[in-house]
């Protein structure tokens, strides 16, 4: 007869053994059980020697990383870190991104996994730097010919306008309003490119409200046969944040205008929000993160815009103007955070990332709630 719990473990095992990841599987006196195959290849260690060691057998591990790893334990919380040093038993130092999750399984003592991407500090480093200067200077470049648009237009409009009170027909007065006409068009436009210019007014918000809040204006926007639901996974632990909630509702309501015209009437929005604990933005180490999804089922980000998807002027829409998005991350870099984009067809995520200070908010308990609303 097959054992089915134990064919159901070979068969995880399997997965672990096919993943790209290097993954650890530590009891909870941090001795090692299990590693799979890209660990063995990372700390050039196989797993039957590895197996019942102390994890410092494989890998030397600052009093910091053994702090977080009881610390996931004691509290039975996640801990994701980004850029931690360890070194190798043969003493090449080297960065990951670790993400630890304890697992308890019913009558057994708690068991940690520990997940590790190698990142080459330098190349990500120099990665990112690029692209936050070259974003910078093309947000200047930007500004700067909007502000040079902007004051010709105002005298283009105001002649206009005088124009028309001295023309004696109306059939001709068709032409002048067709120049206030765009003027004004092109002086939306010209506001959007300079961006929102005040410093954010940040008091208390709670991030569910201003969720909740963009969620009825997109549902008033859409066209009455649409069919686009929305899904809401919301953590209501999650303390407030120190926010302006007029730049948060920009920011989420630019990235879910963007999913709605990618649904093209028909799909589905997940709001998703989650606590990180003892996570980096930039080059920041935060206790505590709050980290806001935005999915999409729709076709994706085409392939060819992606990388450059957070710049302005780019956009894959005939009738877009590459703004919404620029405007987004420069909002929320402004707050301290991040936003990080993952797209294939059938599922985009944006991900927002705002610090959160805890120490002036409390914590309200409660539990994880899943609602569908139209
Ligand atoms: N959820 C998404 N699914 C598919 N494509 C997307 C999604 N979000 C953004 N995009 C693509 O990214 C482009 C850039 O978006 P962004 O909001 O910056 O500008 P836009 O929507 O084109 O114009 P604007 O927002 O200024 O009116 C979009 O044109 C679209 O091609
Ligand atoms: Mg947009």
């Amino acid at each position: 007869m097959v054992d089915k719990n134990n064919s159901n473990t070979n068969y995880q095992r399997n997965i672990l053994d096919n993943l790209s990841t290097a993954v650890v599987l530590l009891n909870s006196s941090l001795i090692i059980e299990y590693i799979n195959p890209a660990s063995e290849n990372l700390f050039q260690i196989s797993k039957r020697q590895a197996a019942g060691s102390q994890l410092n057998k494989v890998m030397h591990v600052d009093d910091d990383f053994i702090d977080r790893l009881h610390d996931a334990i004691i509290n039975f919380h996640p801990v994701t870190e980004h850029e931690a040093a360890i070194s190798l038993p043969g003493g090449r130092e080297i960065i990951i991104d670790y993400h630890l999750n304890p697992l308890q399984l019913a009558d057994q003592e708690i068991q940690l996994i520990l997940e590790i991407s190698h990142m080459d500090r330098h190349i990500r480093i120099a990665r990112e730097e690029k692209l936050l200067s070259e974003q910078s200077a093309t947000r200047s470049l930007v500004r700067g010919m909007a502000h040079e648009i902007k004051n010709p237009l105002g005298g283009l409009r105001g002649a206009a306008q005088l124009l028309e009170r001295e023309l004696p027909s109306t059939e001709l007065k068709e032409y002048t309003q067709i120049i206030i006409g765009e003027a004004d068009r092109l002086q939306s436009l010209v506001d959007r490119m300079l961006g929102p210019n005040n410093v954010p007014k940040k008091h208390n918000v709670n991030i569910h409200q201003i969720l909740e809040h963009v969620r009825q204006l997109i549902q008033v926007e859409l066209a009455e046969d649409a069919h686009v639901y929305f899904k809401l996974d919301y953590d209501p632990s999650l303390p407030d944040i120190m926010a302006d909630s007029d730049m948060m509702i920009q920011t989420v309501l630019n990235i879910t205008r963007n999913a709605v015209q990618a649904l093209n009437g028909n799909g589905e929005i997940t709001f998703k929000t989650r606590p990180l604990r003892n996570f980096t933005i930039g080059h920041t180490h935060h206790r505590l993160v709050l980290q806001t999804d935005i999915i999409d089922n729709g076709p994706g980000i085409p392939e060819e815009i992606q990388e450059q998807i957070f710049y302005p002027m780019i956009t894959g829409r005939p009738e877009g103007t590459g703004l919404g998005l620029s405007i987004a991350q420069s909002l929320i870099n402004q707050h301290g955070g991040l936003i990080k984009m993952s797209s294939r067809p059938g599922e985009t995520i944006f991900t927002i990332y705002l610090p959160l200070s805890v120490a002036s908010q409390d914590h309200k308990n409660g539990k994880k709630q899943i609602g569908e609303h139209k």
